[in-house]
């Protein structure tokens, strides 16, 4: 009995890490969805603008204002902009690229996963 409780412990355990390693989000804390849920979701929940709702981060909104290209989206996360603060000292440039490049991926889908 104690073999089997043993092995069926290591069997759930390689299980876990297996699923760990294979799943982006959980496996890497710099992922895109990871840096979005951690920084801007409480203000952009689903791609929206709880602040300024014509501020949104949907297609349509982002060519408006014209941060529709990866330069312009990474200029305004590094420097912030009127009520939205800026992250050039929360976050370094390589996270400000990934999440700047997720924000144009989950617009292009409009933010359905
Ligand atoms: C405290 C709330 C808040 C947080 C947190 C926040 N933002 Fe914003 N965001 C705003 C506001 C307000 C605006 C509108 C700024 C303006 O006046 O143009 C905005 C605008 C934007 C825009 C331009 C949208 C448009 O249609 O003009 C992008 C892109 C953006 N935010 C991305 C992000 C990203 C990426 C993060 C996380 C790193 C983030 N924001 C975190 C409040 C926030």
């Amino acid at each position: 009995m104690k073999i089997l409780r043993q092995w069926l412990l290591s069997i759930i355990l390689i299980i876990s890490v297996f699923l760990f390693i294979s799943h982006p989000a959980l496996a890497s804390q710099d992922s895109g969805v990871a840096i979005f849920e951690a920084n801007c979701a409480g203000c952009h929940p689903k791609g929206g603008n709880i602040i300024r709702r014509g501020k949104n981060l949907k297609q349509r909104a982002l060519k408006r204002n014209h941060v529709d290209t990866v330069e312009n989206v990474i200029s305004l996360v590094t420097q912030g902009k009127n009520n939205m603060p800026a992250y050039e000292e929360r976050l370094n440039s390589q996270q400000i690229e990934i999440v700047s490049n997720y924000v144009l991926e989950q617009a292009a889908k409009n933010w359905r996963n």
